[in-house]
C-alpha cells in the first residue's frame, strides 16, 4: 500500500544522564507549577461552562494542577449538531488527507509533544516516566500509525470482477456520529479511541475520562496542531450517565467506542437496546471492558521467570492495566523458590511521585479506588484462609499510596482471587502438582473476564494442554511472558466474555467496525 510502511515506535530508555530524562523532567516541572484550564470543545469553539472541577495528582491530591469544565445538556446536544455539520466535507475528503493529520499527530508525539503528553500522563495518571513512555508515547504513536496502514489495507481490498462486470467496495463511514469513551489507565487508547473511528471517516463525540482529562487535552491540542478540521472530534466532560443518555438517544447515534468497566458497558448496551427503533441504522457495539488477568505456572516452569512475570505484571502501574496479573496459580513444589525470587524483586521497588524516575510505583488513581483496595487488604490480613506476604500498607495523606500487596490464599473461591480490584494486590492460589488438569479448569472458571493472561511451563505438552483448555479464557494468551504489555501490530488486543467484544484494538479488525460499506455492481 502507498502508505508510510508502520513501525513501532522505539522505546527510549530515560536512563540518568540521557537528554530524554532531563527534558521530561523539566516539562514535569513547568507543568506541575502551571495551572490549564480545559475547556470542552465543539466545533470551532472551546466552551468553557463556569461549572468547574479540579485536575489534582493522584500523589500528591492536595494539590491542583488546573480544572476541566463540565457540560450541561445542551453542549451534548451542541457536539451532536457540530459533528453533524464537519461529516459531509470530513467523510468526503480523500483518505490520503485523512490519514496524513494522523500521521503528522503521530510525529508530534514522536518529536515535539513526547515530554508533554508523557509529563501529562505522570502527573494527571500517577505513571512512572517508563510507563508513561510505553503509553502516550509509543503505544499512542503505534496506534495512530498501524491504523493508517490497516485503513489502506481496507481500501485496498475490492471483490472479484470479471469481463463486463465491474464489482467495487465503497467503505463508507456510519451514518451518524461515534461516541468515544476512553479510561483514565492509557492515553494511547484515549487516542486511539476516537481517532481510530474518524480516520475511516467519521465524526465523533469523545468523553475522557475524569482521570484523565489532563492528558486527553494535550491530545485534542496535538490534533489540532495536526490539522485535524473543528468538529470531527469534539470533546465533552462531565456526568458520564448524561452524556450517555444525550448521545445514545439521538437517532443519529452510530455506534460506540468503549473502554472502561463493564458495568458501564453494560448499562450503554441497556441504553442502546431502548432506543434501538430510533436510530437510522443498527449501531456499532465496541468495547473493552473489565478483566481478572491469570498466570498459571506449571511445575515445569521456571520459578525466576514466573517471579518477575509477577512483579513486573501485577504491580507496574499500580495494577491499573487492564491486562495487569491479579490472580496467580503456583505448583506447590515450586512455590518456595518462586516465592524468594518475588518477595526479592518486591523489596527493590521504590513508592512516591513519578518526578523521580527511580521510584517504580506511584498512587492509584483516586480516593475511591484507594478506599476499595484498602478495604480488600483489611480483610485478607483478618481472613482465616488468606495471608499478605507482602506489602499491605496504605497510606492516603499526601496520595493515594497503596504498597504493592501479595495475598496467599488456600481457598479456591477466596473474594480477592475472583473479584476485579484494579489496583497493586495480586492473589496466589498453591496448587498440589499432581492437580494440574483440574487448576486449568480452575482458572477458566473462576473469573466472567477473558482479557489477558499468562502460562509458565518447559513442557510443550502442558503449554499445549493449556492452550486449549484455556482458549475462551483470555483474548491475549501469553506463554512463557507477562500478561502485560501487548504492542500494536505484534500483539492485537482485546477479550471476549466479560472483558468485552474482542475487536481488538490495533488491528484491522477494529477499523473494520467503523465502516459501513457499499458494494456496487457495474454491468458493461
Ligand atoms: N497494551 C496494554 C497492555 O497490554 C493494554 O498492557
Amino acid at each position: 500500500y502507498n502508505v508510510p510502511k508502520a513501525i513501532n515506535e522505539p522505546v527510549k530508555s530515560y536512563a540518568p544522564g540521557t537528554k530524554e530524562r532531563e527534558q521530561v523532567l523539566a516539562t514535569f516541572k513547568e507543568m506541575y507549577n502551571t495551572s490549564v484550564d480545559v475547556p470542552l470543545y465543539i466545533g470551532s469553539e472551546e466552551i468553557r461552562t463556569g461549572k468547574t472541577k479540579t485536575i489534582n495528582p493522584p500523589f500528591d491530591h492536595k494539590k491542583t494542577v488546573g480544572q476541566y469544565h463540565e457540560a450541561e445538556k445542551q453542549h451534548v446536544e451542541q457536539a451532536i449538531a457540530a459533528a453533524l455539520s464537519a461529516k459531509k466535507k470530513w467523510a468526503s475528503m480523500a483518505w490520503e488527507h485523512r490519514a496524513s493529520i494522523f500521521l503528522k499527530a503521530a510525529e508530534l508525539l514522536a518529536g515535539p509533544y513526547r515530554s508533554k503528553i508523557n509529563a501529562a500522563t505522570m502527573i494527571a495518571q500517577a505513571k512512572t516516566v517508563h510507563q508513561a513512555e510505553i503509553d502516550s508515547a509509543c503505544e499512542l504513536i503505534d496506534f495512530l500509525r498501524f491504523n493508517v496502514q490497516f485503513m489502506a489495507q481496507i481500501y485496498a481490498e475490492q471483490p472479484v470482477s470479471s469481463e463486463g462486470i465491474w464489482n467495487r467496495m465503497e467503505h463508507r463511514p456510519l451514518e451518524g456520529f461515534v461516541y468515544a469513551v476512553t479510561p483514565f489507565n492509557f492515553t494511547a487508547i484515549a487516542g486511539n479511541l476516537p481517532s481510530a473511528p474518524a480516520l475511516m471517516g467519521n465524526v465523533v463525540v469523545w468523553k475522557p475520562s475524569a482521570g484523565q482529562v489532563y492528558s486527553a487535552n494535550v491530545i485534542m491540542e496535538v490534533f489540532k496542531l495536526a490539522g485535524l478540521p473543528d468538529g470531527v472530534i469534539n470533546m465533552v466532560h462531565g456526568s458520564a450517565s448524561m452524556i450517555s443518555d444525550v448521545l445514545i438517544s439521538s437517532p443519529d447515534f452510530a455506534g460506540v467506542h468503549f473502554t472502561g468497566s463493564t458495568g458501564v458497558f453494560n448499562d450503554i448496551w441497556t441504553s442502546i437496546g431502548k432506543n434501538i427503533s430510533n436510530y437510522k441504522t443498527y449501531p456499532r457495539i465496541v468495547g473493552e471492558t473489565g478483566g481478572k488477568d491469570f498466570v498459571v505456572a506449571h511445575p515445569s516452569s521456571i520459578p525466576a521467570e514466573v517471579a518477575t512475570a509477577l512483579s513486573r505484571g501485577a504491580f507496574e502501574y499500580q495494577g491499573q492495566k487492564c491486562s495487569a496479573a491479579s490472580r496467580a496459580y503456583l505448583p506447590k513444589s515450586l512455590w518456595p523458590a518462586i516465592k524468594e525470587h518475588l518477595l526479592n524483586d518486591m523489596a527493590s521497588f521504590k513508592m512516591g511521585s513519578p518526578e523521580d524516575p527511580s521510584n517504580f510505583v506511584s498512587a492509584v488513581i483516586h480516593e475511591a479506588s484507594f478506599d476499595k483496595l484498602a478495604k480488600y487488604i483489611d480483610e485478607a490480613k483478618n481472613a482465616p484462609d488468606a495471608e499478605v506476604i507482602a506489602g499491605g500498607g496504605y497510606d492516603k495523606s499526601k496520595g493515594w499510596f497503596i504498597e504493592p500487596t501479595v495475598i496467599v490464599t488456600t481457598n479456591k473461591k477466596y473474594d480477592t482471587l475472583c473479584t476485579e480490584l484494579f489496583g497493586p494486590v495480586l492473589t496466589i492460589y498453591i496448587y498440589e502438582d499432581s492437580q494440574w488438569a483440574e487448576t486449568l479448569k480452575l482458572v477458566d472458571e473462576t473469573s466472567p473476564y477473558a482479557l489477558t493472561g499468562a502460562i509458565f511451563s518447559q513442557d510443550r505438552y502442558a503449554i499445549e494442554e493449556a492452550t486449549k483448555a484455556l482458549e475462551n479464557s483470555a483474548g491475549n494468551f501469553y506463554i512463557n511472558d507477562k500478561p502485560t504489555g501487548a504492542v500494536v501490530g505484534q500483539q492485537p488486543f482485546g477479550g471476549a466474555r466479560a472483558s468485552g467484544t474482542n475487536d481488538k484494538a490495533g488491528s484491522i479488525l477494529n477499523l473494520l467496525r467503523w465502516v459501513s460499506p457499499r458494494t456496487i455492481k457495474e454491468t458493461f
